[in-house]
């Protein structure tokens, strides 16, 4: 599988999503600026991505400042955190990571206030801290990836109709690509394949960046799984003609409630699921749960450049001077939701109540 993120012992090496399908290109990044605009241009995307790469700009952002005094360098840390954290504002996982590394340092700091240990090593102990989460972030999110897959082949194993081909439809891309190595919508299906079931995806193109055509029919292909690239507007059709056992897609934020945001037209993704009666399953790592926020009316949407819209496929696409409008995600209601597959496990409605008992329990 293609690496999306990993680490050469002095940057932090992108696989350049833009340039998918047609090159595979791969960048180092070496400070906060350049890592801050990777993340804004989709250079490196997908919820749980957006996330790991946070954590190592930071600790790009602060290398440095070693010589700085321990106060200094934990506020450069908390700037570079709080300029980071201004990249995208819809996946929580970019807040998570930001949150768990700036408190890695916070805590060396304050082991070192009550210990005896000189200032300038304190930076340095920070420093190390900072990259061994980055690097723990990428290692975990390779384990939390298998266990959604592991959990989530089982559920469609059981949708495995008459011709034993079970045939799913994803939106957007939550592969390989979207995280650091397996995917979240895309584990069970990896998974499914080396346990021999017969499976077919159905990728919606995904306008207007197409993640879909360019990134999941991509990455499906390499890895050797029968994928049908459509446009966003066939989903109903495909729906209608009996062709979808299930719809799995992945999440940027999960609310209390278990509203759902993801890629714009997963809601319309939803919905008609619901009305063809076929299972609509996301696909969730703990780290994109917001248990703060009650519900889905508090996530922040991003809207992004409206050239996207009429200029994104290579050439004029409307009229100079139209106006556009591009949010670049929705909210499905967690009435819509079948099931959130976590890597803790499978977790159906009441949201409210299922959720909360997740996080209590410290599986
Ligand atoms: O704008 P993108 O490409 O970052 O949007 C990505 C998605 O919407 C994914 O479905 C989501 O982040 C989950 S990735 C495991």
């Amino acid at each position: 599988m293609l690496q999306t993120i990993s680490w050469t012992g002095s940057a932090a090496r992108l696989l350049d999503q833009t340039k998918l399908p047609t090159e595979t290109v791969y960048v180092d990044i070496t400070d906060e600026r350049q890592m801050w605009d990777a993340i804004k241009r989709l250079v490196v995307r997908g919820a749980p991505a957006i996330g790991v790469a946070a954590a190592f700009g930071v600790y790009l952002g602060v290398r440095q400042h070693a010589d700085d005094s321990a106060d200094r360098f934990l506020k450069r840390v908390d700037d570079v955190c709080a300029y980071l954290a201004t990249s995208r504002p819809t996946a929580v996982n970019l807040f998570w990571a930001l949150d768990r590394v700036r408190r890695a340092a916070h805590e060396i700091d304050g082991a070192a206030s009550v210990g005896s240990s000189p200032p300038c090593h304190v930076v340095r102990d920070i420093l190390d801290a900072l990259l061994n989460e980055a690097t723990l972030m990428l290692e975990e999110d390779n384990r939390v990836c298998r266990a959604i897959g592991e959990h989530g082949a089982k559920l469609i194993e059981g949708l495995k109709g008459a011709t034993g081909r079970i045939d799913l439809l994803t939106h957007c891309n939550a592969g390989g690509l979207a995280t650091v190595q397996y995917g979240t919508a895309l584990a069970p299906i990896y998974v499914g394949k080396e346990k021999g079931l017969d499976l077919h995806v159905f990728a919606d193109e995904t306008r207007p960046l197409l993640q879909g055509s360019r990134i999941t029919a991509y990455e499906l292909k390499e890895n050797g799984v029968p994928v049908t690239v459509i446009c966003d507007s066939m989903a109903a059709t495909v729906m209608s003609q009996g062709k979808v056992a299930a719809v799995i897609v992945g999440t940027d934020r999960v609310a209390a409630n278990g509203d759902v945001a993801n890629k714009i037209g997963t809601l319309q993704v939803a919905i008609l699921a619901k009305h063809f009666n076929i299972p609509f399953y996301v696909a969730a790592p703990t780290s994109s749960i917001d248990m703060s926020l009650p519900s889905g009316k508090q996530i922040p949407i991003e809207e992004r450049d409206p050239d996207e819209i009429t200029r994104g496929l290579g050439r004029q696409t409307a009229p100079d001077d139209v106006e556009v409008y591009n949010p670049a995600f929705d909210v499905a209601p967690a009435e819509l939701v079948t099931a959130l597959i976590t890597e803790k496990g499978v977790v159906r409605a009441p949201y409210d109540q299922t959720l909360r008992a997740l996080f209590a329990n410290p599986r």
